[in-house]
C-alpha cells in the first residue's frame, strides 16, 4: 500500500463544502467499491481481507465518503502502528467526484480523529510523479522527509512526507 495526508486551514480559511456527501467509518460491505477506487486511482489490487483487518486496528482511522445512497465515493485509510504516529496507507477519491472538496473533508476529519487519539504526527508515502497528490499534501502542511528509492513495485521512487499535528 502506498499513500498519504493535514489540517492546515484551506486558503481563505473556509471549510470544504461537500453537498450530499457524508463521511462515516468503513464497513466490510464497502470493500468491492473501495477496491474499484483503489484499482482505478492507485493501480493496486489487494485482497478484501486486508481492508477488513486494517479497519480493525483503528476503526475511526478508516474514513469513507459516501453518496446519499451510501455508495463509497472516496476514502482515507489511516493506521496507528507506531506510538503517537498516524500513517495514511491509502487515500483516493473516485475520479468523477474529485475537486469537490471530498479529499479535503477526509483529510481534515482524519486530523481531528488523530488529535483525538493524541497522535503527534502523520506520515505518508507518495509517488514522486504524483504531482496532484503532492500539491494536495503540501497544501495540508506535509513536507518531504525522505526519498524512498525504488519504493513502488514498478520501481518508481517515492517520497515520504510528514506533518506534525
Ligand atoms: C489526491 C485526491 C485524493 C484529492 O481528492 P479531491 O477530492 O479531488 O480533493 P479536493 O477536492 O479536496 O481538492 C483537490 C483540488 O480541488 C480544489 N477544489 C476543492 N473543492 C473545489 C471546488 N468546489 N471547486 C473547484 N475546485 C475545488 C482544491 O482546492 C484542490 O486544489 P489543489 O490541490 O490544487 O490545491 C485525488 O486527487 C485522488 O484520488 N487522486 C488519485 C489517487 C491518489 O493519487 N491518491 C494519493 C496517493 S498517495
Amino acid at each position: 500500500m502506498r499513500c498519504i495526508a493535514d489540517t492546515a486551514p484551506r486558503p481563505g480559511g473556509s471549510l470544504p463544502v461537500v453537498p450530499a456527501v457524508r463521511l462515516r467509518e468503513f464497513r466490510p460491505r464497502d470493500v468491492p467499491v473501495v477496491a474499484d477506487i483503489v484499482a482505478d486511482a492507485l493501480h493496486e489490487h489487494y485482497d478484501a481481507s486486508l481492508y477488513v483487518s486494517l479497519s480493525q486496528q483503528w476503526p475511526q482511522g478508516f474514513l469513507v465518503a459516501v453518496s446519499p445512497l451510501d455508495r463509497p465515493v472516496g476514502f482515507l485509510l489511516g493506521v496507528n502502528q507506531v506510538e503517537f504516529e498516524g500513517r495514511i496507507l491509502m487515500f483516493a477519491v473516485d475520479r468523477d467526484h474529485r475537486t469537490q472538496g471530498i479529499g479535503s473533508a477526509l483529510m481534515e476529519t482524519f486530523f481531528e480523529r488523530s488529535r483525538g487519539r493524541r497522535l503527534r504526527r502523520v506520515t505518508l508515502e507518495v509517488r514522486v510523479s504524483n504531482a496532484t497528490a503532492i500539491r494536495f499534501y503540501t497544501r495540508y502542511g506535509f513536507g518531504v522527509t525522505d526519498l524512498l528509492r525504488g519504493y513502488y513495485s514498478d520501481g518508481e521512487n517515492g517520497y515520504q512526507m510528514a506533518r506534525d499535528l
